[in-house]
């Protein structure tokens, strides 16, 4: 994700206008769950506090959990160990999205007598995720990013544990990426007798580690949503689809192909926004075209024949004086600044 996570948290960039972390957090909340400890690296402390505040937007009593250093997610969760007590507790990947959230995870766990549960989602390849094998229905083994995945089976960064959990991360060595894995922590849990249970997940999965994944997120977050006109849309614009357009959004002379949606003081003018876009609050579009893009907050188009498949930052510009159309993509970091002449 890099330049983007030069300036911000990959989690706090918005898919569908929303940080990516709000969709994780909702679906706690729908859960059931009332307290969530954030774990969070200190230089990105600020941050996640200054966006996500002490939770009770959404119901709920965060805290802020400090990992000193990134040694792996094992060692992330044995970071909350105070924070969870004895009690069982969910682990939520902040950077996944699950359709349909993850309370009958939740209730499935609470109805049984296992000491972990994990969601599998099955994929085409699995190398880049942990992965699960099963037998009749069971758990005999998990393995971090194989090169030779023993199933299809995805684990998905959704977990729910016992305090067993920090028994068996105190037991696991490094991988070869240097990190604590919470894969290789399961496993442990498994070989020392512990009953560990899978979870198949309905609906789609996502794992948001690459710009193309964040596209592909935010489209299928816009599959999902309804009109809701709230911006002004003047007589010469033309609106077919689902679109969203956000209080204080302005739309002059332009064609909007939903599903898409437009921030809060968004001007749109002389322009064409195509299906599985996200225009984030107080962008300018003028005299281009664009779609299967997201548009971070305060960033200004002008004269740009036609961008696709584009992500681009917070407050950048992008110009161009001749008209002439032609294809650009882009990945743009915070700031950045493109003048074609
Ligand atoms: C982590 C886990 C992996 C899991 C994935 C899901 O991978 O280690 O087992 O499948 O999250 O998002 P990482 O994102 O650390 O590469």
């Amino acid at each position: 994700m890099r330049p983007l996570t030069y300036t911000g948290a990959k989690h706090l960039i918005p898919v569908a206008n929303k940080p990516v972390i709000f969709y994780s957090i909702e679906a706690v909340a729908q859960a059931g769950i009332r307290e969530l400890g954030i774990v969070v690296s200190p230089h990105r402390e600020e941050e996640f506090k200054l966006a996500l505040g002490d939770g009770s937007r959404w119901g709920l009593k965060i805290s802020y959990i400090l990992q000193h250093q990134p040694k792996g997610l094992a060692h992330a969760v044995s970071c909350a160990r105070e924070f969870v007590g004895r009690e069982p507790f969910l682990v939520y990947l902040g950077d996944n999205l699950l359709e349909n959230g993850v309370a009958d995870f939740v209730r499935e766990f609470e109805r049984g007598n296992a000491n972990a549960s994990i969601v599998l989602v099955e994929v085409e390849d699995p190398r880049s995720f942990g992965v699960a094998q099963l037998k009749d229905g069971q758990i005999i083994k998990v393995i971090e990013k194989p090169k030779d995945p023993p199933s299809n089976l995805a684990i998905v960064g959704v977990y729910l544990f016992d305090e067993k959990i920090f028994e068996a991360i105190r037991e696991i060595k490094p991988s070869w990426r240097d990190e604590l894995e919470i894969t290789d922590a399961i496993q442990r849990l498994i070989d020392k007798g512990y009953r560990v249970t899978p979870h198949l997940a309905r609906g789609w999965w996502k794992d948001v580690g690459k710009p193309d994944d964040m596209l592909h997120a935010n489209r299928l977050l816009l599959e999902r949503i309804t009109t809701q006109i709230e911006g002004e849309l003047d007589n010469h614009s033309q609106i077919t689809g689902r679109v969203q357009i956000a209080p204080r959004a302005k739309i002059k002379n332009s064609e909007l192909r939903g599903p898409l949606v437009i921030g809060e003081g968004a001007v749109i003018e002389d322009s064409f926004i195509g299906p599985f876009t996200a225009i984030g609050p107080r962008v300018t579009i003028r005299h281009s075209e664009i779609e299967y893009s997201i548009v971070m907050e305060g960033s200004h188009i002008d004269g740009i024949g036609r961008i696709d498949h584009s992500l681009i930052g917070r407050n950048v510009a992008i110009s161009k004086k001749d008209r002439r159309p032609e294809a650009l993509s882009f990945v743009l970091a915070d700031n950045s600044q493109i003048k074609l002449i």
